[in-house]
């Protein structure tokens, strides 16, 4: 608005200077007129009074009045002059320049001065006019009227910044601040399809931007989604690798009764099996080393837990081995909890087996005992096990996927997975203890669900 206004006004000076030139012109031209009216009245009579010479004059505005009919210079009308002649303009065909010149100086210099102006005479009044006149009055109309072209200017400009503000708003500013909301909006959730933009500029660079915009959100709408698609495929991928990896190597451990059968049949055989799940648990562990994964939630129901701690128990107990290692549980044998069979299952086990392979890892004998009891609105399983303790590196990175594990062939996702899983039962593992004499882990379970 402000720059519009700047505009207008440069254009309005541009105009003003040649036309106050003109005004000046005209307004001697209309002198030279008058005076020659007044100066007719001697055709009339060749002497009249000094009172009535007198008055035409002041009816002209002027000194005195020379008219030329001919050759012969005539002294038509005279008063006192109070001043001498400073300077003198001819009117007849004055060049552009000097006429914008002379009216400068004149609107610039405020002494009041006496002046002579030539021109020709209208309506065959003879061959030349030459009148003296004082420029106050010439002065004084000039700025007046430059006044009025000022005001005007302003008010032509105001309207016209106006009108075009409007129309700037309208056709531009506010266009570009609906693709810039919506680019905000779009920026907060690029997956939800209502915030792609919908061109409706009308402006057709504007338009084209918007159109180029939105084929950018739908492109980058799509690899959103297919990037977040691809991110669960990979976290449930890593899920069940994970837990696939446990059940091949238990399964590995079948396979070596398998090899000590005496049927020369099942001893050819054995050795391929056992090849073929050593490359199946490669390739989960190599799977693993991929993204963590979110578990769907519990399917909770009633579970008897005496039953599942002795599942894992027997299925730990296969996995020992050579090694000397003893199982004890203490659980009340009527005890149910409410959890997902399958998770709780995944978590005690995780539980038991890192116990296990942190007794074997040391080579000394040793026991794991799982433990359960009742609380007023928690049920408790603890794993206990006389083993090393955490090493330092798995006790700073406790529970975060990847970073804590140090056992060989390990992934570092047993313990959080376990959280994670009881966490969506409402529950929570905690390390109890642990150190030289043995770690122990907590598992709490809530006995009511969370709606009540
Ligand atoms: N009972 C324990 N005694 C000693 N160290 C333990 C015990 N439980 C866990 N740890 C240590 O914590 C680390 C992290 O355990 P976590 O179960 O998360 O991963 P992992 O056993 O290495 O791999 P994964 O279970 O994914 O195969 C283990 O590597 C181990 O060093
Ligand atoms: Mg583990």
């Amino acid at each position: 608005m402000v720059l519009t206004a700047i505009f207008v006004m440069i254009a309005e000076i541009l105009i003003f200077v040649p036309s106050v030139a003109r005004y000046r012109e005209e307004f001697l031209n209309l002198k030279l007129e008058r005076s020659q009216i007044a100066s007719l009245a001697l055709l009339v009579s060749e002497d009249i009074s000094a009172e009535l010479s007198e008055e035409l004059l002041m009816n002209a505005g002027v000194f005195n009045v020379v008219l030329r009919r001919d050759e012969a210079r005539q002294l038509m009308l005279s008063a006192p002059m109070p001043a001498p002649i400073s300077q003198t303009f001819d009117l007849r065909d004055p060049p552009a320049t000097m006429l914008i010149k002379d009216a400068l100086s004149r609107l610039i210099d405020p002494e009041p001065e006496v002046i002579r102006v030539i021109g020709q005479p209208g309506q065959m009044g003879g061959l030349l006019i030459e009148i003296t006149l004082e420029t106050t009055e010439l002065r004084d109309a000039m700025l007046d009227y430059g006044v009025r072209i000022l005001i005007l200017s302003a008010v032509i400009s105001i309207v016209t910044a106006g009108l075009l503000f409007i129309a700037v708003r309208a056709l531009l500013v506010k266009p570009i601040k609906h693709v810039v909301g919506t680019m905000a909006a779009y920026a907060d959730a690029p997956e939800d399809a209502r915030y792609l933009i919908s061109p409706s500029a009308g402006v057709t660079e504007l338009r084209e931007a918007e159109e180029a915009l939105l084929s950018m959100q739908t492109q980058l709408t799509g690899a959103l989604r297919q990037r977040e698609r691809l991110a669960q495929l990979g976290s449930a991928v890593a899920k069940v690798s994970h837990d696939l990896r446990n059940i091949l190597t238990s399964a590995q451990l079948f396979t070596d009764r398998i090899e000590m059968s005496e049927d020369p049949q099942v001893k050819r055989m054995a050795p391929k099996l056992v090849n073929s799940i050593t490359r199946a648990v490669h390739l989960c562990e190599s799977t693993l080393a991929f993204g963590k994964a979110e578990e769907p939630a519990p399917n909770l129901g009633m579970i008897n837990l005496d039953d599942l701690i002795q599942d894992v128990i027997e299925a730990e107990r296969l996995a020992v081995g050579d090694a000397d290692i003893s199982f004890s549980a203490d659980v009340p044998v009527a005890m149910v909890v409410r959890a997902d069979a399958e998770q709780l299952y995944r978590v005690i086990s995780n539980l038991a087996r890192n116990a296990r392979q942190a007794i074997i890892a040391t080579g000394q004998p040793g026991e794991i005992s799982i433990a359960a009891y009742g609380q007023p609105d928690m049920d408790i399983v603890t794993i206990t096990d006389t083993g090393p303790g955490l090493p330092p590196k798995a006790q700073e990175y406790l529970f975060q996927p990847f970073q804590g594990g140090t056992t060989k062939g390990g992934t570092g996702l047993g313990l959080s997975i376990a959280r994670e899983l009881l966490r969506g039962h409402g529950g929570e593992l905690t390390l109890r203890t642990t150190g030289a004499e043995g770690t122990q882990f907590l598992i709490e379970l809530p006995k009511t669900p969370a709606a009540t």
